[in-house]
C-alpha cells in the first residue's frame, strides 16, 4: 500500500537501544565474573578479527552512570541490555554471586530514576565455560534446568521492577554459528549436532517462558529472532520455491516453534530425508505448544534474496566478510535446496549487508500474518567505520538516513496494522562486535579506541546522536 498520510507512533512507543553484555561491559574478571565460552574462545589465535576479546570491551561495568547519563540527556524511553550469567552464578549453577546481582540492580536502578525502561535480555551468548565443559552446554538437556534456575534467580530479584523480558538472543544465530558453521563458540561443524542443540535450547526457553507466567505474571516475554526475511531473485517459479524453503528452513523454523510449538512441515521432512533424526521426547511438544511469548522480538539487519540451487551446487560457507571489505563475503547455499545470491535493487555496507528499509515492512507484516502477536524491534542498525574528526565531531549522516528510513518502514507497517511495541537501534555507544573488532561501529555514541589500544574510552556524541533525540522528542514525526 502507499499511503498519502501515515498513522502515528503511539504515545508509550518504546524508543530504545540495545546492547550485550560481552560487548560492552569489560571487567570480564571482576567482582567474582566467572568465564564464559566467549572469554575462553576469543583466547584462541584466529577465531576474531585482530585477536579482539571483551575483557575491556568499552568498560561499561565501570562507566555505566556515564553512559545512562548520556542516555537520559538524549531522551530514550527503554534501554535493552542483557545479563552475564557468570556474573549471576560463576560456574552457571551452585552459588549466586551477590555482586553481580548488585551491579545490575544499580544499572536497573539508575535507568528507572531516570524514565528509562529496562528490558534485559536473560541470554545474548555468554554460556558459562562451566557447563560447556561439565556436560557441552546447549548440547545437554541439563542446560534447561540450569538456565532456568539463573532466570528464576533473575525473576525474583528484578521481576517487579522490569516488565519487558528478551528469553534468548538470537538462537538462530548462536546455534547456526557454534554447531554448523564453526565460528562461533563451541565451533561445532554438524548439522545433526546442531539441530539437537537448537531443539534443546528451543525446549530451555520455552521452559523460561512457564517460570517467568509464574513469577512475572504482569510482565511480557519473547525471544529475540535474527529475521532475515526472503526474496525470490526472480519471478522464475524455481526461485519462488528456493525463497519458500529459505523462510521455512532459515527463519519459520524457529518461528513456528515460538509461536506454534511445531516445526514447518517441509523442513521437518527434508532433515528427515537428510538422515537426521531430531532428539525429542515425549512431553517436548507439549511444552513448547505451552509457551506462546507474549510478544516477538525481531533484530532485523537486512533481508536475504535467493536462487534455486542445484543438486551440485554451492553448499555452506563460512567465509563471512569480518574486515570491512566490500565484496569479500562468498555466496553459500544448500545444495538442491536453495542458494543466497546479491540482489542488484539494494546497496550494502562495506561488511556487505544489504540495506533495505521496505525488507523490514516485509517482515513486521509476514510475522504478523503468521502469528498474530505484537512485535519488538530488539535490534537495527548500520555498522559502518566511523572517522573522529579533528574538531572532535564524528559526521554519520550515513547512519541517519539508514535509521530513518528504517523508522520510516516502521511507520508504515504500523498504517498496515502492525503491532508494534517499539524499536532498539543497535547501539548506543560503540562496542565490540564479535567477529569484527572495534572498527565495525554501531553507536550514537563514539567510544575512543581500537583493537589495538583501548586509551581513555573517551564517549563523544555523533551527530546520529542528537538526530535520534529529535527524533525520540518528536514521537517519531520527524521522519
Ligand atoms: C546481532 C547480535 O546479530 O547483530 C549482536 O545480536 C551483534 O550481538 C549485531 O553485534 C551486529 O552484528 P555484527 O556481527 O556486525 O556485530
Amino acid at each position: 500500500m502507499i499511503y498519502s498520510k501515515l498513522d502515528q507512533f503511539s504515545s508509550n512507543f518504546l524508543w530504545g537501544t540495545a546492547s550485550a553484555a560481552y560487548q560492552v561491559e569489560g571487567a570480564h574478571d571482576t567482582d567474582g565474573k566467572g568465564p564464559s565460552i566467549w572469554d575462553t574462545y576469543t583466547r584462541i589465535p584466529g577465531t576474531t578479527f585482530k585477536n579482539t576479546n571483551g575483557d575491556v570491551a568499552v568498560d561499561h561495568y565501570n562507566q555505566y552512570q556515564t553512559d545512562v547519563a548520556l542516555m537520559a540527556e538524549m531522551g530514550l524511553k527503554a534501554y535493552r541490555f542483557s545479563i552475564a550469567w557468570t556474573r549471576i552464578y560463576p560456574k552457571g549453577r551452585g552459588e549466586i554471586n551477590e555482586a553481580g546481582l548488585t551491579f545490575y540492580e544499580q544499572l536497573i536502578d539508575t535507568l528507572l530514576a531516570n524514565e528509562i525502561e529496562p528490558i534485559i535480555t536473560l541470554y545474548h551468548w555468554d554460556l558459562p565455560q562451566h557447563l560447556q565443559d561439565l556436560y557441552g552446554g546447549w548440547e545437554s538437556r541439563e542446560v534447561i534446568k540450569d538456565f532456568n534456575n539463573y532466570c528464576i534467580t533473575l525473576f525474583e530479584r528484578f521481576g517487579s521492577k522490569v516488565k519487558y523480558w528478551v528469553s534468548l538472543n538470537e538462537q538462530n544465530i548462536f546455534v547456526s554459528l557454534g554447531y554448523l558453521t564453526g565460528m562461533h563458540p563451541p565451533a561445532v561443524k554438524d548439522k545433526q549436532r546442531m539441530l539437537n542443540a537448537n531443539h534443546i535450547a528451543s525446549l530451555a526457553n520455552a521452559t523460561v517462558i512457564q517460570s517467568f507466567r509464574k513469577y512475572v505474571p504482569n510482565g511480557s516475554i519473547g525471544p529475540s529472532f535474527a529475521y532475515s526475511p526472503a526474496y525470490p531473485f526472480s519471478c522464475a517459479p524455481e526461485d519462488v520455491l528456493a525463497a519458500e524453503n529459505a523462510e521455512d528452513l532459515n527463519s519459520n523454523w524457529w518461528l513456528d516453534i515460538y509461536c506454534s510449538g511445531r516445526y514447518p512441515k517441509f523442513a521437518l521432512k527434508y532433515y528427515e530425508k537428510e538422515g537426521i533424526t531430531l532428539a525429542t521426547e515425549p512431553g517436548d511438544f507439549e511444552l513448547l505448544k505451552a509457551a506462546r511469548p507474549n510478544f516477538i522480538g525481531i533484530n532485523y539487519y537486512q533481508t536475504s534474496t535467493i536462487q534455486s540451487n542445484g543438486l551440485d551446487g554451492v553448499g555452506e560457507s563460512n567465509k563471512m566478510n569480518t574486515t570491512g571489505k566490500k565484496g569479500s563475503s562468498k555466496e553459500s547455499g544448500i545444495p538442491g535446496v536453495y542458494k543466497n545470491v546479491s540482489n542488484t535493487f539494494l546497496e550494502t555496507t562495506n561488511w556487505d549487508w544489504t540495506i533495505d528499509p521496505t525488507g523490514l515492512r516485509v517482515g513486521l507484516r509476514r510475522l504478523t500474518s503468521r502469528y498474530d502477536l505484537p512485535i519488538l524491534i530488539t535490534e537495527n542498525g548500520l555498522g559502518e567505520f566511523d572517522k573522529l574528526e579533528s574538531d572532535n565531531t564524528i559526521k554519520d549522516d550515513y547512519r541517519i538516513a539508514y535509521l530513518n528510513a528504517h523508522i520510516k518502514a516502521c511507520k508504515e507497517a504500523i498504517t498496515d496494522g502492525v503491532d508494534l511495541l517499539g524499536y532498539c537501534t543497535w547501539s548506543f555507544t560503540d562496542l565490540l562486535s564479535w567477529l569484527n573488532g572495534y572498527q565495525k561501529r554501531y553507536g550514537f555514541v563514539y567510544v575512543d579506541r581500537d583493537e589495538q589500544d583501548v586509551k581513555e574510552l573517551k564517549r563523544i556524541r555523533k551527530n546520529s546522536y542528537y538526530w535520534y533525540k529529535d527524533m525520540i522528542a518528536s514521537n517519531g514525526e520527524t521522519i
